[in-house]
C-alpha cells in the first residue's frame, strides 16, 4: 500500500470508541488504517494526538488523517497548526463534502460529544468520496499555503 490508501485515525479520551468504529468502517471499505491511540479511557490532552496525527499526514506518510475529540474543536485547531494541514470539523455530510471538493482538506475532525455513531460514519464517506475540484479553489488553497509560517 501507498500513502494513497492510508489514513490515521487519533482522539482524545472522549472519543475512543467512535475512533474505534470509524477505523473498523473505513477498513471494511478497503483503506489501510492506523490507530495511533490513545486506548486508556484515561483523561489525555487532545493537542498531543492532534498534532501526532497531523504530522504523520503532512511528512507523505498518510493520505488523509481523521482525528475525534469532545467537540471536535480543540483537535482541529492543534492539527491545523501543523504547516501542510487543512483540517476541518464536521458535523454534517455537506460541510464534508465540500472540505474535500473546494478546500483541499486532508484530514477530517468530529466531535464525538456532538454527532452520534451513524452521522459520523455517513460524514466519513461524504469526505472519503469526494474529490478535489482544483480550478478557481487551487488559488484559494494556494493562497492559505502561502500564509503558512
Ligand atoms: C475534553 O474534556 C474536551 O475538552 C476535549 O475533548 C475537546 O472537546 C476539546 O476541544
Amino acid at each position: 500500500m501507498t500513502a494513497t490508501d492510508r489514513i490515521v485515525l487519533s482522539s482524545d479520551h472522549s472519543a475512543i470508541a467512535l475512533r474505534q468504529s470509524i477505523a473498523s468502517h473505513i477498513k471494511a471499505r478497503g483503506w489501510e488504517v492506523v490507530d495511533i491511540g490513545p486506548t486508556s479511557p484515561d483523561s489525555t490532552d487532545y493537542p498531543e494526538h492532534g498534532i501526532a496525527a497531523a504530522q504523520r499526514v503532512a511528512s507523505g506518510e498518510f493520505r488523509f488523517g481523521i482525528i475525534l475529540c469532545g467537540t471536535g474543536q480543540g483537535i482541529m485547531m492543534a492539527a491545523n497548526k501543523v504547516k501542510g494541514i487543512r483540517c476541518g470539523v464536521c458535523s454534517d455530510t455537506f460541510s464534508a463534502r465540500m472540505i474535500r471538493q473546494h478546500n483541499d482538506a486532508n484530514m477530517l475532525s468530529l466531535g464525538a460529544r456532538v454527532v452520534g455513531e451513524a452521522l459520523a460514519l455517513d460524514i466519513v464517506d461524504a469526505f472519503l468520496n469526494a474529490d478535489f475540484e482544483g480550478g478557481r479553489h487551487a488559488r484559494r488553497v494556494d493562497m492559505i499555503k502561502a500564509a503558512e509560517l
